[in-house]
């Protein structure tokens, strides 16, 4: 960042997919925020995606990682498209920013956000909101590994699991530093310590031992089996989980299933020590099925965005952006068809900017509040009058204030950045965002270490 002009360099990479249509609602949204709370964007956009494979051979240049190295943060939309494998597209592109920049901490918040409807019957926002925290390095994602005899009655692959203490005391520390940073101070461990023999019961060492520099923390472990029931029955027992790559990366869809929509959900890849610019994204993927139609959800974009904002210090118009979406969502504001509604990504977009602008949660969402829940077989289609006047005259702030920003704190906060000088690159696109256990047989509730607090009986 440039401390004179609050300017902070994106490296926005719209991708494939859905990603071309939700990053420019996640920017738009972005610097309603800048010109709102006294930022810039000075983003510089690249074409990298499945079509410059297409056409080029490549996901990226050869010298990719270089040209986004000068940026604080990456902007990503989606990366994949029929016609590229996705073991292609994604080590093309996805994987080696990840890796080369060592975001090895993927934060996932799983919010029910107030509105949104979730498929667990009965269940309100105060009962879903966890943080999943995702090692994004290692783990079952190697590049270790490989085929013998192809086309042989002999064939066989192997892809080895590999986890180094370095990687497990990183991943591990980083949630016990966020699980300080919440109110509930609770922080749970995904394992398989009792099917996997050699890594998972190393997870678990690591986890026991970092546990003793945290004595005000609780702390619990579930195998992964069990754990996925848990969250859909007793969802309300999660504060902050951590999880090798695999295991993250499978409870960080389900946990917004059952928060109401992966449509809404933000990720964020963090290089939390800053040696390399940390990425934003939204955790769905391309969806070539509604790709091009103008009906995807920007909410997980922009939120993702809202990560960003927070990351690069912008606390304050993060939780602007944050107290938008959930006015949007509560207030009748216009919604996608996966949330019940039909209206456009343009439009979602348009409404969330608007209301950031306005500096008051809902105020730029004063409409009627048209929109019903979806029930079966009927679907009403919200209208939405931006301009008339907030008949109620109520803040829209989100119910929650300050808290909703609880979950991405970064658990690392260094001084002022070191940065390689930001230089525009060729063939990068450059504007200037304008503004301001485990025991027991399968079935059975496992528990491995029993927590402090004594819980509802499961
Ligand atoms: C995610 C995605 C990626 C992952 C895929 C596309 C490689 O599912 O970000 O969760 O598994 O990391
Ligand atoms: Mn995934």
């Amino acid at each position: 960042m440039d401390a004179a002009l609050r300017r902070h360099r994106i490296a926005v990479i719209p991708g494939d997919g859905i990603g071309r249509e939700t990053t420019p609602e996640g920017l738009r949204v972005l610097e309603a925020a800048g010109r709102r709370h006294g930022f810039e964007l000075a983003c510089t956009s690249y074409d990298w995606s499945c079509d410059r494979h297409t056409t080029s051979g490549a996901m990226m240049p050869e010298d990719g990682l270089d040209q986004l190295r000068g940026s604080d943060a990456i902007f990503l939309g989606a990366v994949g498209w029929p016609g590229v494998p996705d073991h292609v597209s994604l080590w093309g592109l996805l994987i080696p920013i990840r890796r080369g920049f060592d975001q090895y901490a993927n934060v996932r918040p799983c919010r029910l956000l107030p509105g949104v409807r979730t498929p667990l019957a009965g269940r309100t926002p105060a009962e879903i909101d966890f943080v999943v925290v995702r090692e994004n390095t290692e783990g079952e994602y190697s590049s270790v590994g490989g085929r013998m005899f192809p086309g042989t009655p002999h064939e066989f692959v192997s892809q080895q699991s590999i986890f180094t203490r370095r990687g497990c005391d990183r991943i591990i520390r980083y949630a016990f530093e966020l699980a300080s940073r919440r109110p509930r101070r609770k922080l749970t461990s995904a394992t398989k310590s009792n099917g996997i023999t050699f890594t998972m019961p190393y997870w678990d060492e690591r986890f026991a031992e970092a546990a003793k520099s945290y004595p005000g923390i609780e702390t619990d472990q579930f195998h992964i089996d069990i754990l996925t029931a848990h969250f859909v029955q007793h969802p309300d027992w999660f504060d902050v989980v951590v999880g090798s790559n695999l295991f993250g990366d499978i409870l960080s869809d389900l946990g917004p299933a059952v928060a109401g929509s992966i449509g809404v959900a933000a990720s964020a890849n963090i290089n939390p020590e800053r040696e390399f610019p940390s990425m934003f994204e939204p955790v769905h993927g391309s969806a070539p099925d509604i790709a091009g139609k103008g009906v995807a959800n920007p909410i997980g974009q922009i939120w993702s965005g809202a990560l960003m904002l927070e990351h690069l210090g912008e606390a304050e118009a993060a939780a602007a952006v944050l107290r938008a979406i959930e006015a949007l969502l509560t207030e009748g504001g216009p919604r996608t068809r996966d949330l019940g509604g039909q209206a456009g990504t343009r439009a979602v977009g348009g409404a969330i900017a608007a209301a950031v602008a306005r500096g008051r949660g809902g105020a730029g969402l004063r409409c009627r509040a048209t929109h019903r829940p979806r029930r079966l077989g009927a679907v009403r289609a919200p209208r939405v009058r931006v301009g008339v006047p907030n008949p109620a005259g109520r803040d829209l702030r989100g119910p929650r204030g300050a808290m909703v920003w609880q979950v991405i704190r970064p658990p690392v906060r260094p001084g002022p950045l070191p940065r390689s000088p930001g230089r525009r690159r060729r063939g990068a696109r450059a504007t200037l965002c304008r503004g301001p256990a485990a025991t027991g047989r399968q079935g059975r509730r496992r528990r491995l270490r029993t927590p402090a607090r004594e819980r509802p009986a499961g």
